[in-house]
């Protein structure tokens, strides 16, 4: 099954070869404008088509339906806006109609983007509308709050890749995995959003799911995370050990998503799984409180929101209710197939567990696999 970019194209926003050595010496001679590092990967996952169909930056039209609609301005399902935020002095250096380079906090010029439009937002209005919550303690909104005041709208080019070399084996393009999932014969592929080592609940949920398709694709978020999530080197150690050891070779493929990350839970939902079958997905998972942060989501939330998209997202939805292990069952579960009381069932905080690890200590295999908590005890001592 070839699974259609959403929108219908899968965009691809880079130019290569001598096309791209003349766009870089052209680049250099045009104003420039340094990007945060969340808005280079943003860049990227456009130009690599990750955000089909977006082709740059939005405009006021796309961005006001999508904070009000959940829609880009033509009706094709969108949840989160891909904006370019400057101060009211930078946005006076542009002209409306110029071409602007766009370079990283490393000087290097990763893009350019063709100015169509600027214009005012409103900050209060994106927070509640898109992370549901005008809370600054919340680490989505916090970021929100730090932007500058005007939006820059306008199709992008990539020039330059940011540095993925610390993952170089596994980052592809959406381009590559679908025709790596052609290549391995998978006709239906799971895809696997996180941005947390992978705990047994993970596991269960993405062995349930893979027993109903071809493959799974472990598409863990590595951009900008908040400060005490695990970091992506961390991580992606412990992606590959439990690969190693529990999971069939020839039914998994572990590769980054080189995204930040929103915390906007309902909203980030509908993105996850977009990008995802951007990449080449049939199915994506939503488990419980996806893309959640503190307490600002339903547990369920996520999923009941995705449901009224459903139909129009071009991608299945595996939803899976909150899973743990159960001592009396001797197995991993939810509330759908476990009969037993909660006294039986394995429940750890994310602080709790970090606590643990920090102290050299290992959480219970029945929540973590020794393995996994070797990699994460001595990745947190280095840091
Ligand atoms: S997320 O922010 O990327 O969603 P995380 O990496 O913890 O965070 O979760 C990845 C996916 O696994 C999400 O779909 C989430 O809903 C799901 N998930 C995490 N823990 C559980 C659990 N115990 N039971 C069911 N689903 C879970």
């Amino acid at each position: 099954m070839v699974v259609e970019a959403h929108g219908g194209i899968l965009i691809n926003r880079k130019v290569n070869g001598e096309k791209r050595k003349v766009a870089i010496k052209r680049a250099d001679c045009l104003k420039s404008l340094t990007l945060s590092d969340w808005a280079i990967s943003d860049l990227e996952l456009i130009g690599i088509g990750g955000f089909s169909p977006l082709t740059g930056f939005m405009g006021q039209a796309d961005y006001e339906s999508v904070v009000n609609s959940t829609r880009l301005a033509n009706g094709t399902v969108w949840s989160i806006p891909i904006t370019l935020s400057v101060t009211t002095e930078e946005a006076e250096r542009f002209q409306v109609g110029e071409e602007i380079a766009l370079k990283g906090e490393d000087g290097i010029i990763y893009g350019t983007l063709q100015l169509e439009e600027k214009y005012n937002y409103d900050k209060k209005l994106e927070a509640e509308k898109v992370y549901g919550t005008t809370d600054e303690a919340h680490a989505g909104v916090k970021k929100l709050y730090e932007r500058g005041d005007i939006y820059l709208g306008g199709p992008i080019t990539l020039l330059n890749r940011p540095d993925h070399s610390d993952f170089a084996e596994f980052h592809m393009d959406p381009i590559e995995t679908r025709q790596m999932f052609a290549d391995l014969g998978w006709k239906t592929i799971v895809g696997f959003q996180t941005r947390n080592p992978v705990h047994r609940a993970h596991e269960y949920i993405q062995k349930c799911a893979l027993e109903a398709v071809d493959g799974l694709l472990l598409n863990p978020l590595v951009g900008e995370t908040k400060s005490d999530d695990i970091s992506a080197e961390i991580r992606m150690e412990s992606y590959q050990v439990i690969l190693k050891h529990y999971y069939p070779e020839n039914r998994t493929r572990l590769v980054i998503y080189p995204a930040a990350m929103r915390y906007a839970g309902p909203k980030e939902a509908i993105l996850h799984a977009i990008v995802r079958k951007n990449y080449g997905c049939t199915h994506f998972i939503v488990g419980r409180d996806h893309a959640g942060v503190g307490d600002y989501y339903g547990t369920y939330e996520a999923q009941d929101f995705i449901t009224q998209f459903e139909n129009e997202l071009g991608i299945q939805i595996f939803k899976f209710e909150h899973a743990f292990y159960c001592t009396k069952c001797e197995n991993m579960g939810s509330a759908k197939t476990c009969p037993h009381d909660k006294e039986y069932h394995v429940h750890l905080s994310g602080t709790k567990v970090r606590e643990m690890l920090r102290n050299g200590e290992k959480p219970p295999k029945q929540f973590s696999r020794p393995e996994v908590a070797d990699v994460l005890i001595k990745g947190m001592q280095e840091n």
